[in-house]
């Protein structure tokens, strides 16, 4: 399927009369929902509105039907054999607190983390060492995307209980070698977990030929609703986890004293479902089979490398990350010397209809320690086309011009009130920084190409 015809699928990509088509550059915080998945979801609710595995009527035993042909569906995506290994939750969030907290611990289990993780992927463990004694280490990790396996056997080598690292960073896009980790830590005796939310929509992951434990998944990075995640183990790695919650669905028999839970993963999806989110999320998974998820790595490659060209040689600009686009293929993130990450991403927004995230996107400790206030954050995927990439480029290019001391600034008005200055790195009450980005105003409502200008809008 061309990126054109792709592009039709995505209503937010359609130009429409008095609104510009946007240039959404943030998939690694939240993809696009194309038509199919929105219908899959429509059709539950117009068609079959029941409840799973209560009633006996049809809707019940339709919904049942999809609800198991989905986690079927994550299974075979995600490389498990056993689809019984499949636990619905709603985001990788809760897939990793699930086997933070589910895990029974003795006093002075070590879980290593790497020194770039999501708070996903931190705070948990903080919780867990205060409260219940586990140690938390960190594996140091090179900035340039490389990984060291001594590094790693070295930690291991001290007795770790449990490696829980990202496998592709939602700060710049390249990934960990996942199958080397596995293996070292299996060598050792520790089990894995790897958050895969900006892995698994962008390359073929095989969990169980990986050998990996546990692996979590959101579906609102990969075309499916909000409110959806997985939770993909091992067989048997669910049998000695504690459920999060408890009550409907979960328990096999109960009394007014006793209850007897059902077997994994029915006993960790306490309560009614979200059956319209997973059966979107199945659409979803459906539909990136449908673009292939080689002809998305090779899409993604493509931009990336095409904006990364075009930026390369401005002394203003750093890139976080690897420097070859290939080993960070869905990411491009930079800082500009000169204005703060969310100012930047005002003026790309408001000049050229570029969506981008900007801030410490949810990973403080590692600009905490470099004393940064956080990087703007380009992300790609497969319904991008390369004007998006063209039009971030021209964006950048345009607001490096206007900064204070480059060679065609000059007027006051390019300069940004707030400049470097350390934020909370959310954009949330970002008034003035929205009001500092105006004064950096773009010169124009951008050469945005897509404008949907035969309707007279804009
Ligand atoms: N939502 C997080 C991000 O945007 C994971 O990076």
């Amino acid at each position: 399927m061309s990126v054109e015809r792709t592009r039709e699928d995505f209503p937010a990509l359609v130009a429409r009369p008095g609104r510009t088509t946007p240039v959404y550059l943030d998939s690694a915080c939240m993809s696009l929902v194309p038509t199919p998945v929105l219908e899959a979801m429509e059709e539950y609710y117009r068609d079959f509105p029941g409840c799973a595995g209560r009633s006996l009527h049809r809707f019940s035993e339709e919904v049942g039907r999809r609800y198991e042909a989905a986690r079927a569906g994550f299974a075979g995506f995600l490389g498990r054999k056993d689809p019984s290994g499949v636990v619905f939750v709603r985001n990788a969030t809760e897939a990793i607190n699930l086997v933070g907290q589910g895990l029974s611990y003795r006093r002075g289990d070590r879980v290593l983390v790497t020194d770039r993780e999501h708070n996903s992927n931190l705070i948990v463990w903080q919780r867990l060492a205060v409260e219940r004694g586990i140690r938390l280490s960190t594996l140091a990790l090179p900035d340039d995307g490389s990984f060291d396996g001594d590094a790693l056997e070295e930690e291991l080598a001290r007795g770790v209980r449990l490696v829980s690292f990202f496998h592709t960073s939602n700060l710049d896009g390249h990934s960990l070698p996942i199958r080397e980790i596995t293996e070292r830590a299996h060598d050792h005796g520790a089990l894995v977990l790897f958050d895969g939310c900006q892995a698994a929509p962008h390359q073929r992951v095989d969990l169980d030929a990986l050998g990996v434990d546990f692996y979590a998944v959101s579906a609102h990075k990969m075309l499916g609703p909000t409110g959806i995640g997985v939770l993909a183990a091992a067989p048997g790695a669910l049998a000695d986890l504690r459920p999060l919650l408890l009550g409907g669905e979960t328990v096999e028999w109960s009394t007014l004293t006793h209850h007897e839970l059902r077997p994994p993963p029915h006993r960790f999806e306490a309560g009614l479902q979200n059956y319209a989110g997973v059966i979107g999320a199945h659409a979803a998974l459906r539909y990136l089979d449908r673009v292939g998820l080689e002809e998305i790595e090779s899409r993604q490659r493509d931009l990336n490398a095409r904006v990364t060209r075009g930026l390369a040689g401005q002394p203003r600009l750093q890139l976080l990350g690897p420097p070859d686009p290939r080993d960070r293929p869905s990411i491009f993130a930079f800082a500009l010397d000169g204005i703060a990450p969310h100012d930047a991403a005002v003026f790309l927004d408001e000049g050229y209809d570029v969506m981008v995230r900007s801030g410490m996107h949810c990973v403080h400790s590692f600009y905490e320690r470099r004393g940064l206030p956080g990087n703007v954050r380009a992300s790609f995927y497969f319904y991008n086309d390369r004007r998006d990439a063209e039009t971030l480029v021209r964006g950048v290019e345009e607001l490096l011009e206007r900064l204070p001391g480059s060679s065609v600034s000059g007027t006051s008005a390019a300069s940004p009130a707030s400049g470097r200055r350390r934020d909370s790195g959310r954009p949330h009450g970002a008034g003035s920084t929205r009001a500092a980005a105006r004064s950096a105003r773009p010169r124009r409502r951008a050469a945005r190409g897509r404008a949907a200008s035969a309707k007279g809008s804009g």
